[in-house]
């Protein structure tokens, strides 16, 4: 997404939800945390699980799957899986850690947009 694009007004958020929007015919979920609003891909990037279907605390959301978490601030990931000893550096050599990809977000005149990538953190 180049420009920002209107996906709802903000009282359709509550405070904690996440909800799935499509966007430019991206999927990316929304969250409202503290009164701040933040967008991501709607799919985790280890294996595509569904994060608006997962469980938020503070701004990071955990993927229902493997449990892998990430920062809606930056994207940056918390956890990668939630595999253990011989599966997990098995798994890490499959699909190495990657972080989520988020969105600027802006709310004007009470409604919520969602914008251009963030860069990724460093
Ligand atoms: S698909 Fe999200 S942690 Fe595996």
């Amino acid at each position: 997404m180049s420009q920002y694009i209107e996906v709802m007004t903000t009282e359709e958020l509550a405070e904690g939800e996440m909800r799935l929007v499509e966007v430019d015919g991206h999927k990316i979920v929304v969250a409202r945390i503290d009164g701040a609003f933040y967008a991501a891909d709607a799919h985790c990037p280890h294996l595509h699980g569904n994060l608006w279907k997962g469980t938020l605390e503070g701004t990071v959301v955990t993927c229902p799957l493997h449990h892998s978490k990430f920062d809606l601030t930056d994207g940056h990931v918390v956890t990668w899986t939630d595999f253990k000893g011989a599966v997990r550096t098995m798994a890490g050599m499959v699909r190495h850690a990657r972080p989520l990809r988020v969105y600027e977000t802006i709310v004007d005149g009470g409604d919520l947009y969602v914008g251009p990538q963030k860069e990724p953190p460093a």
